[in-house]
């Protein structure tokens, strides 16, 4: 129970053990569907930990001897995403006041069960789970990680292999960086060539491709299956070489540039007075929206060094009409706050000061500091992947910062919460993603899930090296830090 990561809220072990049996139970409270299906997640993860049979039916009186029961409660102090694990050597009783709080309360279970249990060979033995009890909530409601699928594309496989990842850390949203000078990833019906010529290629020619619709709406309901929301990102006016290629008419100049494969920044631009860029905008919008379930629509709005600063600001301000009227909540980088900002926009701030200018607007705020969160920051002057224009990033410094007290005027209330970016300009592979995420996401994970109050490196660097026997059970391609004892 020592090991857990996020660190619980709040924790209380007694030393004892919960024999996890061969003939054990999983037992839901009532036969409402989305407690059978994650009585049959449980069920899944710890059948390929044990080889038991764990059969999940719907809990008849006084059976709960030797079993792992789920409930819903009425304790509404648990808010949305927190639960209630009651360990004893007789049961596991897990409860919670909604069904994502039941998610994590299963995550912690599985953090509880010994690092060999990761592994998909059934182990056939005692497994042990740790008695106590827990009572845990998150501190953030927004706990997430950007992927660049733009620079280098990643297929629906190895994304949903990181979603499982981000799930086991109690990470909430996968905010996808779906276009960008180098690369446009998904599909546009009405514009088709974005995909099928802005899609062609990546950095130094590599990792082209995009994602069908469909393929789009399965990684969408992959992760909701994980109570992890998908943002998608579409990143205007600037970093549009990909769709200003694909469409002559997009230009001001009405003839399109080459397709890119370098790594600079800041040379492309919509064409900011143009009336057809907006028909562009509302189509892209109209159809990323029915692909989205979820409130946010993520326009991008960073690095637009090649557009005119009273066009950007008028830019986005239309944008943000276009967005509304397509039902969506808008986000953007923290360039956006420039702009007259509604209420509702969310402002992501990343490298710059402009996040106070948004909190000043009403606006909240997701904190991506890069010379902390961004996980393609290099670890160190010897680190084969990743940039480092922010800094070297080690371990310790993507853990050791409280975003309460990050930004001046910025303040807990103002935060939504935080979000660790991935940039791809060095990556290709899923095994390189591993290496720049692990450790230091789990970190993130932890800002944005536990108290400050509970959070200590030197304690941390310990529990961490525990995970670390984790994914090597789970073959992960993680970062050595020399500054944790692993
Ligand atoms: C960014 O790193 N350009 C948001």
């Amino acid at each position: 129970m020592d090991n857990l990561s996020p660190k619980p809220a709040f924790a209380a072990p007694t030393g004892e053990k919960f024999i996890l049996s061969p003939t054990a139970q999983i037992l839901v409270e009532s036969p409402m569907p989305e407690l059978l299906r994650l009585g049959n997640f449980l069920a899944d993860a710890l059948r390929d930990a044990t080889g038991y049979a764990l059969p999940v039916s719907v809990k008849r009186a006084a059976e709960t001897r030797n079993n792992i029961s789920l409930a819903l409660d009425a304790d509404a102090t648990l808010g949305a995403e927190g639960y209630t694990l009651n360990i004893t050597p007789e049961a596991v009783a897990l409860k919670a006041h909604r069904a994502a709080g039941l998610f994590y309360g299963i995550q912690t279970l599985r953090q509880l069960l010994p690092p060999a249990t990761e592994n998909a060979a059934p182990q056939n033995r005692a497994c042990e789970i740790a008695c106590g009890i827990l009572r845990d909530a998150p501190r953030f409601a927004w706990r997430g990680t950007m992927l660049d699928v733009a620079r280098h594309f990643f297929k629906v496989e190895e994304v949903k292999r990181y979603v499982d990842l981000l799930a086991a850390y109690k990470l909430n949203r996968l905010h996808l960086h779906l276009t960008d000078d180098q690369g446009w990833r998904i599909e546009i019906k009405t514009w088709d060539k974005l995909a099928t010529i802005g899609g062609s290629t990546g950095v130094n020619g590599k990792n082209g491709g995009y994602y069908t619709q469909d393929e789009y709406r399965e990684l969408v309901a992959y992760a909701a299956e994980r109570y992890i929301v998908v943002v998608p990102e579409i990143d205007m006016p600037g970093h549009t070489n990909a769709a200003l290629a694909s469409y002559p008419d997009l230009n001001c100049s009405g003839s399109a540039p080459a397709l890119y494969t370098g790594t600079d920044v800041g040379f492309s631009s919509l064409c900011i007075d143009k009336e057809i860029t907006y028909q562009f905008v509302d189509d892209v919008v109209r159809e990323l929206a029915a692909l989205t379930p979820s409130a946010y629509i993520h326009i991008g709005g960073d690095e637009a060094h090649a557009t005119d600063k009273d066009a950007y600001v008028r830019f986005i301000e239309r944008v943000q009409q276009i967005v509304h009227a397509h039902g969506k909540q808008m986000m953007g980088w923290e360039e956006i706050a420039q702009a007259q900002l509604s209420p509702q926009t969310i402002v992501q701030h990343w490298f710059s000061d402009h996040a106070a200018q948004a909190v000043r607007q009403g606006a909240r705020v997701i904190l991506s500091p890069a010379h902390k969160a961004y996980l393609d920051m290099q670890y160190n002057e010897t680190s084969p992947l990743g940039l480092h224009w922010a800094g070297y990033v080690e371990v310790q410094d993507a853990y050791n910062w409280d975003p309460a007290t990050q930004i001046e005027g910025v303040t807990e209330q103002d935060i939504l919460g935080v979000e660790a970016p991935l940039w791809s300009e060095t990556l290709t592979t899923l095994s390189d993603i591993e290496y720049m995420a692990f450790p230091r996401l789990a970190g993130i994970a932890e800002i944005g899930w536990s108290p400050q109050a509970v959070r200590d490196w030197s304690e941390y660097r310990q529990r961490l090296a525990a995970h670390g026997a984790r994914w090597t059970q789970l073959g992960i391609n993680f970062y050595r830090s020399p500054q944790v004892p692993w």
